[in-house]
């Protein structure tokens, strides 16, 4: 066909043994099958034309003779014996689990629940749902075969790892990593779906390599929604003790987490089920114990953390529908119980029964301010008046701790990578400033956010202040960003970078002032003498002397690095209520009110984090509501376009009323904590909370989210309740 350059498939690949490459978790994901595809939608060939219509039409060319072999869909029967083994490519594999992990003390957690007066059990699934970004995933690959140097524009969360993968897959064919530049320029949202490594990417750069010529790619909507990495996919069962008097003394869980046909997650290396261990949430427990199995299914590979930090979406939603569930069981008021079993303000730091050592909370705070913004004793009234006349309401508490921010880089790594990140600062001769980090925005306003820092604690104006992330050849090394971490880590070094400025400023001030450094006074943007505030110098006279007049001795400059590896992660948090109505002749829900009062600390932007909180909850809306991939028995994907896989409009959302508290890292240079995922991680139990209590009265105990007209509908139907 003309135009077509050529088609790659998995055969071509294989020659340069680049047919397969690790994932993030250190298994195994093709880049293109050679004699065996793991799920519908997977990528067999790759076809490399001059121009999109042409490859389209190239693409229609292909023909692909599949023979079909027995496909395992459900978890649950992946594990059964007998079941067919999924990865014959690993040798001795026998069965398709992909690792068993459990924490806590399961022999204290055995004897709460053998001595509890009170026990509640339930299944909770959360399904797969998908990040449907704004821009697809795609790339640029050009290699120049004079220099050797390959430059990969892409659409990345996380450039400096994936150069680092890229050297270490494809040192082989000759790709070192000085000779790697990736470019992540402005991507269209990430929400953690674009920090794994495609087949796409991969396929482009050896076509780049192998041509001579620049190669583009780019996903198409349904390319992206049916084969990029999935999120959650969890089917848990939990459990909870309690006394009589409704105190909380220990939760079991266990967890079985469908990965499709590789473990694909972006987790820290030593975590398999991410930070789902936080799943003791706000409550005080004195005993937990979790286990989590992982699973191949013939499906996509799955496990990302979506506007989530590893799995604590899971974690919230689990723990915040079992304590409402407990809540009903004893008869107690949700809100009441929760502020009975709230760890307290004075107990921080407190060391949970998983392990974590949360850094400060105040969570009976935060649920008395949207207690009292929404006006909940007034909501509860008519409640009770609308269920005598057999009307449905219902009213969801979700009051959820967060974990953000990950290092400590002595127990988080990626693929051996250590989880910390970075600032550079450059103060040029006239006093402007380029600043470099290792994080990249997607959208959250790094560039704003970073600039507040450096002008707040240099006295340097905003506008001149230049940030610059997402290039490998410029920016300092780090993670990346994704999981609320860039506030946590980025932005304490830029505050730390420009304390050591800060400090070199203060000798090179005394220099010119010819006085002792003690006897120096900062305030932003001068030193001055103290008692002599007409002695002064600017952070510009200064920026100036460092490269015309500096002390001989000092080198000249005014320039820091920091790599900031945190002491302990943040724990933003916050208490939701959610009002809803609930429509007895559709079973549609109606989200009447929602109030979230959130708390990230010390905040750099309030109108940037307001913005954080408002997109979070609407991403939290979705899969409460409306979002699911699901397959049928033989493996088809039931949800392959936006015609089925429902994303919320501004028509569905609702107005968000917003509040805050204040409670301030105590281990942050700058006192905050990350807010980007917690309105994600918070909404869906809030939302769910309200539809079972609006039907707990009728024997509704639990629906498995998204809570869809047609599930609400049955199970009115099933219990004799009509429109009439
Ligand atoms: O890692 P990511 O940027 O997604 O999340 P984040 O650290 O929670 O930050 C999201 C945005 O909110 C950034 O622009 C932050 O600088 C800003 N932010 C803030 O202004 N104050 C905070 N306490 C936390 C975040």
């Amino acid at each position: 066909m003309p135009g077509v350059l050529d088609v790659i498939t998995g055969a071509t690949l294989a020659k340069y043994n680049l047919h397969w490459m690790p994932t993030l978790m250190s298994d195994m994901q093709m880049v293109l099958p050679v004699e065996k595809v793991m799920y519908q939608a997977q990528e067999v060939a790759a076809v490399l034309a001059t121009d999109r219509y042409t490859a389209a039409d190239g693409v229609t060319a292909v023909e692909v003779a599949y023979e079909p072999l027995p496909v395992v869909v459900d978890p649950f029967k992946a594990l059964e014996p007998g079941a067919p083994v999924l990865r014959t490519d690993k040798p001795g594999k026998t069965d398709n689990r992909i690792f068993h992990w459990e924490v806590g003390d399961k022999a204290a957690t055995d004897r709460a629940f053998r001595d509890a007066a009170v026990t509640v059990k339930e299944d909770i699934y959360i399904p797969r749902i998908h990040v449907s970004s704004i821009e697809t995933c795609g790339c640029v690959a050009k290699f120049d075969r004079v220099s050797g140097q390959l430059t990969v524009w892409m659409t990345t969360q996380a450039p400096h790892a994936i150069r680092t993968v890229f050297a270490l897959v494809a040192g082989h064919v000759g790709l070192a990593e000085h000779k790697i530049r990736i470019i992540s320029p402005d991507i269209g949202g990430g929400f953690g779906g674009k920090v794994p490594v495609y087949p796409g990417y991969v396929i482009a750069v050896a076509a780049a390599v192998l041509t001579g010529k620049p190669v583009k790619w780019i996903e198409d909507r349904m390319e992206n929604l049916q084969a990029d990495s999935f999120a959650r996919d969890y089917h848990i069962t939990a459990e909870l003790a309690a006394q009589q008097d409704g105190k909380l003394t220990a939760l079991r869980i266990k967890t079985l987490a469908d990965h499709g046909y590789t473990d694909a997650a972006a987790n820290p290396s030593k975590f398999p089920a991410g930070l789902f261990h936080i799943c003791t949430g706000s409550y005080d427990f004195q005993a937990a114990h979790v286990e989590v199995d992982g699973v191949y299914t013939n499906k996509p590979p799955g496990g990302i953390a979506y506007r989530c930090s590893f799995r604590v979406t899971e974690a919230v939603h689990t723990i915040e529908r079992m304590v409402d569930i407990m809540a009903h069981e004893l008869q107690m008021d949700p809100a009441e119980f929760r502020q009975k079993n709230f760890i307290a303000p004075e107990r921080f730091p407190y060391t949970s029964a998983l392990g974590w050592e949360y850094d400060s909370g105040n969570y009976s705070g935060a649920l008395d301010l949207a207690m009292h913004k929404i006006g909940y004793a007034e909501l509860r009234r008519e409640q009770a008046e609308k269920r005598q006349r057999g009307e449905l309401m219902g009213i969801g508490i979700s009051s959820f701790t967060e974990i953000v921010g990950a290092g400590p880089s002595k127990h988080f790594d990626i693929l051996g990578l250590k989880m910390f990140d970075s600032c550079e600062i450059r103060i040029h001769p006239t006093g402007k400033v380029i600043a470099r980090f290792g994080t990249k925005s997607q959208g959250q306003g790094h560039e704003t956010t970073y600039a507040q820092i450096l002008a707040e604690e240099l006295g340097i104006p905003v506008a001149d202040i230049q940030v610059e992330e997402g290039d490998t050849d410029t920016a300092p090394y780090g993670l990346g960003t994704y999981a609320s971490r860039s506030t946590p880590t980025a932005g304490a070094a830029a505050a730390i970078a420009s304390r050591k400025i800060r400090d070199k400023a203060r000798k090179i001030a005394a220099y010119l002032l010819e006085a002792s450094e003690e006897d120096l006074e900062w305030e932003p943007g001068k030193f001055y003498v103290k008692g002599s505030p007409e002695r002064a110098k600017t952070i510009q006279e200064i920026t100036f002397a460092a490269y015309t007049n500096h002390p001989q001795g000092m080198e000249a400059g005014l320039e820091a690095v920091s790599y900031y590896d945190p002491p302990n992660l943040t724990f933003p948090f916050g208490s939701y209520i959610c009002v809803v109505d609930i429509d007895k002749g559709t079973g549609e829900v109606k989200i009447r009110r929602f109030v979230a009062v959130d708390d990230c600390g010390n905040i750099i932007n309030p109108m940037i984090v307001e913005g954080q909180v408002h997109g979070g909850l609407t991403m939290g809306l979705a899969p409460a509501l409306f979002e699911e991939i699901s397959y049928d028995e033989q493996g088809n994907i039931r949800q392959g376009s936006f015609m089925d896989y429902l994303l919320p409009t501004a028509m569905e959302t609702p107005k968000w009323e917003t509040d805050k508290t204040c409670t301030p890292s105590p281990h942050h240079p700058l006192g905050a904590k990350g807010i980007g995922e917690s309105a994600t991680v918070g909404a869906p139990a809030a939302i769910a909370n309200a539809v079972v209590d609006a039907l707990w009265h009728l024997g509704v105990r639990h629906i498995d989210i998204p809570i869809t007209p047609e599930k609400v509908w049955a199970c009115l139907r099933a219990r004799g309740v009509t429109d009439r």
